[in-house]
């Protein structure tokens, strides 16, 4: 399968972002498929919703890959998931547009780690997620450049659709100067409110606009999917049952269906 670098981005904060790759990654990794998070933003959200910590030393974090210490290999951690490992993140990443500033090629470091690693590394993932930060900063950059094709969560808020223009803008720039394959894999509608006739609106102006990119799931807001990152456990774990739950194991089979369709058509 070549098309299994995804990364997960919007650069708005808090619409789901890391929701959407703790979740895809427990709801993928529970079919039997090994799975690599690539936890990409200093909050580490990502990291302590898988259960690992995010105020060790950096010297096993992301960090270290991209400041040129380590090889990926160095730094993957297994988590309590069967199938799914985690490369985790820490506050110091936050230092890495500053000290990489005279490096030209920057915009290319894990894409490279990312690449000799699959070269090299016996590692079968069937895909590697990566959590981004919301910025359009560097961190963003170096995964639009690594990535096979992006999730964009997008929250059923009024202004959603606005930040998407930007962010459409700047994978274009990416397309057209650093990475031509990129593709946007779907757009998944995330914090759904059934009572709120504005997420209905976002919803159909979303399907108008970008039609079959945007996934049928919708994920509803579920008190649920915010309690489960304080126990370090997916929702899919912590409450198999509920709505939110119920959404997740849904996109991660409408997700896989996507690569099942090239299969059988190539
Ligand atoms: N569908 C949902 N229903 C209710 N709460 C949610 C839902 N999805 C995410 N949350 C909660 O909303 C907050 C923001 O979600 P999340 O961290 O996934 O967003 P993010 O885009 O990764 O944020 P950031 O931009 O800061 O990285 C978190 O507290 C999360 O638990
Ligand atoms: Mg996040």
């Amino acid at each position: 399968m070549n098309k299994k670098i995804i990364s997960v981005i919007n650069q708005k904060g808090g619409v789901g972002k890391t929701t959407t790759v703790i979740n895809l990654a427990a709801g993928i990794s529970m079919q039997g498929k090994k799975i690599l998070v690539i936890d990409l933003d200093p909050q580490g959200n990502a990291t302590t919703g898988l259960g690992l910590s995010n105020t060790v030393n950096s010297e096993q974090t992301i960090y270290s890959v991209l400041n040129g210490n380590k090889k990926i290999s160095e730094v993957v951690q297994t988590t309590q998931f069967e199938n799914l490992d985690l490369i985790t993140s820490n506050v110091d990443l936050s230092g890495l547009e500053i000290e990489t500033a005279g490096d030209r090629r920057r915009a290319y470091i894990l894409k490279d780690k990312l690449a000799a690693y699959l070269n090299d590394s016996e590692a079968s993932y069937s895909y590697i997620l990566i959590d981004c930060p919301p910025s359009l900063s560097l961190l963003t950059i170096m995964a639009l450049v690594a990535s096979d094709a992006l999730v964009v969560p997008l929250q059923t808020e009024f202004f959603a659709l606005e930040g998407l223009t930007q962010l459409m803008k700047t994978i274009e720039r990416v397309k057209n100067n650093l990475n031509p394959d990129l593709t946007i894999r779907g757009i998944l509608l995330t914090m759904y409110d059934r009572r709120n006739k504005l997420s209905g609106e976002v919803e159909r102006e979303a399907r108008n606009y970008f039609k079959e990119k945007v996934y049928q799931t919708v994920v509803p807001r579920n008190v649920r999917l915010s309690e489960a990152p304080s126990h370090g456990v997916p929702v899919l774990v912590y409450d198999k049952a509920c709505l939110g739950s119920k959404s997740y194991f849904s996109f991660t089979d409408e997700f896989l269906s996507q690569d099942k369709l090239v299969e059988s058509a190539a």
